[in-house]
C-alpha cells in the first residue's frame, strides 16, 4: 500500500471475490486476471506484476482521466465530447490534479467539530445563503460560508465549461462540506454510505432528474477518499427491479400532505428508493457483486452521476461536494438515464 492507501503495482490485485479459483472461470469476476495469472501470481517478478496491474487498471477502470488543472480552464471541443460521452455512459470524470485551494484562515475548518453531532455533512444553500448542520461560532460563520460559496462557484464554472450542452438546464443544488471521517461512522443501514447504492432520497424526490455531483478532496494529511464502485445501472435494475414492492395508490399525495416529502414522490422516485434500500440491505450482494476500489487522492476532484453509478464511500475525511440536477431532456442521449432505463423495463411512464 502507498501513502494514499492505494495498492502498489506489485501487490496482488485480488479483492477477495475469486471466481476463477471458486467457479473455474477463465477470467476472475473480482480482479479480472486470467485463471493462469491467479495461479502463477506468486512466481512472477515485480516487473511482470506491474505489467499485469497496469493492464488491469486500464481495462477495468471506471475513471475517465481529464487533464484539467484549473476550475475555469478553457476546454477543447474534443474534451467536451469526451466528458459528456463518459458521464452519460456511467463513468466517473477524474481530475487528478484539480485542487481546491483553501485560504490560510480556512484550514481551521478541517475539523469534525464544525459539524453538528450525528451530522454527516455541513450543507450550504446558495439561494438562501444558509448553512445547515454547522456548529460554528458566530464570528466564524461568514468565513465558513465563504469557503462553501467559493467552492460552489468554481464547481459551477467547471461543469458549465466542461459539460457545455447541459449548462443552460443545470439546476444548482446544495453544496456540502464533509469533515467527518466515514470509517466507523454509525448509522442505520439505509443511511450507511459504506454500502453500494445509487442515490435516492426519501424526503426530496427528484422526479427523474439526474443527480450530478462534483467532489474535491481537501484532506490535509495525505488521506485518500476510498470508494467502491459496483456494476452498471442496467445490471442493478435487472437484479433488484423484480424485488421492489408496489407504491400504494394515494401514498404520494399523503406523503406530500404530511410534509414528509418536499414534492410529489413519483413512481420513478418510488422505484429508485426501493432499489437503493434493497441494494443496501443485501449484504451478500455487497460482498460478491463485481466491483472496484478507487482512491481519490487529496488535491484531486471528480464528477459523477450518483443516481446511475453504484457507489459506496468507505473511508476518508474532508471533501467538498456540489450537487446539480439535470432534466433528462437536456441529456445528449436520454436513453442512458435511470428514468428511461426504468421506463423501458417497466413499460410505463414513471413521472
Ligand atoms: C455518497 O454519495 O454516498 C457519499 C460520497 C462521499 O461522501 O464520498
Ligand atoms: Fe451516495
Amino acid at each position: 500500500m502507498n501513502v494514499f492507501g492505494e495498492k502498489d503495482l506489485t501487490d496482488s490485485p485480488c479483492i477477495g471475490i475469486c471466481s476463477s479459483t471458486n467457479l473455474g472461470d477463465e477470467i476472475c469476476i473480482g480482479c479480472k486476471r486470467t485463471a493462469q495469472e491467479v495461479i502463477d501470481w506468486n512466481s512472477y517478478s515485480d516487473q511482470q506484476k506491474i505489467a499485469i496491474n497496469m493492464r488491469l487498471r486500464k481495462e477495468t477502470s471506471i475513471l475517465t482521466e481529464m487533464n484539467v488543472t484549473h476550475w475555469t480552464a478553457p476546454v477543447s471541443t474534443n474534451e467536451n465530447d469526451q466528458a459528456i460521452d463518459a458521464i452519460e455512459q456511467g463513468r466517473i470524470l477524474h481530475f487528478p490534479t484539480l485542487a481546491f485551494q483553501l485560504l490560510p484562515d480556512e484550514n481551521e475548518f478541517l475539523s469534525p467539530s464544525f459539524a453538528e453531532i450525528k451530522a454527516k455533512n455541513i450543507s450550504f444553500d446558495r439561494h438562501t445563503q444558509r448553512l445547515r448542520c454547522a456548529k460554528c461560532p458566530a464570528e466564524k460563520y461568514a468565513r465558513l460560508k465563504n469557503m462553501l460559496q467559493r467552492f460552489s462557484e468554481q464547481a459551477e464554472r467547471l461543469v458549465h465549461g466542461l459539460l457545455t450542452p447541459y449548462a443552460a438546464a443545470l439546476q444548482l443544488g446544495r453544496t456540502s462540506f464533509r469533515p467527518v471521517e466515514i470509517a466507523g461512522r454509525l448509522s442505520s443501514y439505509r443511511k450507511d454510505d459504506t454500502r453500494l447504492h445509487v442515490d435516492a432520497f426519501p424526503a426530496t424526490p427528484n422526479q427523474g432528474r439526474r443527480i450530478l455531483r462534483v467532489f474535491t478532496n481537501i484532506n490535509p494529511n495525505g488521506q485518500a477518499r476510498h470508494w467502491r464502485v459496483g456494476e452498471p445501472f442496467a445490471e442493478v435494475v435487472a437484479r433488484f427491479l423484480p424485488l421492489v414492492s408496489k407504491q400504494w395508490p394515494g401514498s404520494a399525495a399523503l406523503l406530500k400532505w404530511l410534509r414528509l416529502t418536499k414534492s410529489k414522490r413519483t413512481a420513478y422516485d418510488h422505484l429508485m428508493l426501493q432499489i437503493h434500500d434493497r441494494m443496501k440491505a443485501d449484504l451478500t450482494y455487497q460482498k460478491k457483486v463485481s466491483q472496484q476500489s478507487i482512491y481519490f487522492a487529496p488535491g484531486s476532484s471528480w464528477i459523477v452521476q450518483t443516481d446511475q453509478v453504484s457507489h459506496a464511500a468507505m473511508s476518508g475525511q474532508h471533501v467538498l461536494e456540489q450537487t446539480f440536477y439535470l432534466p433528462v431532456t437536456a441529456m445528449v442521449n436520454p436513453t442512458l438515464s435511470p428514468l428511461k432505463t426504468l421506463e423501458k423495463w417497466t413499460g410505463r411512464v414513471l413521472t
